[in-house]
């Protein structure tokens, strides 16, 4: 059984059936059904809020509260850079300035044509290639803003 909308929640019954002994297991949730569909689509966060009765601005506080949830459809490749300490000294600033002109969006936002989810994080833990980012599971060192540029061009016409 699924709810009125276009959006598949066949699911969210199930992740939702799965849990239904335990108490509080929101977060758990809110992940697993991250994990089917790459965000919380807000009809699932509907279904979820009434099944579970907890207040759907209590579920979107939960949601908003812990970064690993995204509110908003991701892009089909995603572009991390790193401005931690060591990231930031070698010129991840310059990067993301650069990347922002070129996508046309802030850290944190995806381009409208769904192509790039655009993120800064913070250590990824490769220090010694730094200035770093990731493109979708790649690990690109010693960046530039130039390449960084090229990178987003190319994962754009992809
Ligand atoms: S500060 Fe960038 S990888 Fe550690």
């Amino acid at each position: 059984m699924s709810e009125q909308g276009t959006l598949d929640l066949t699911p969210v019954e199930s992740i939702l059936a799965e849990f239904a002994d335990q108490r509080g297991a929101v977060i758990p949730i809110l992940q697993r059904v991250q994990d089917i569909y790459g965000w919380l689509p807000p009809e699932a966060m509907r279904l979820i809020s009434k099944r579970r009765r907890v207040p759907i601005t209590k579920l979107y506080g939960v949601a908003t509260f812990y970064a690993q949830f995204y509110l908003t459809p991701r892009g089909r490749h995603r572009i991390r850079v790193c401005d931690g300490t060591a990231c930031h000294i070698k010129g991840a600033p310059q990067i993301i300035e650069a990347l922002t002109q070129e996508l046309g969006i802030q850290p944190g936002e995806t381009t409208p044509d769904g192509a790039v989810t655009f993120e800064v994080v913070y250590c990824l833990g490769s220090c010694g290639l730094a200035p770093v980012a990731y493109v979708d599971q790649q690990v690109m060192g010693r960046l530039n803003p130039e390449e960084a540029v090229a990178v987003a061009r190319k994962l754009r016409e992809e």
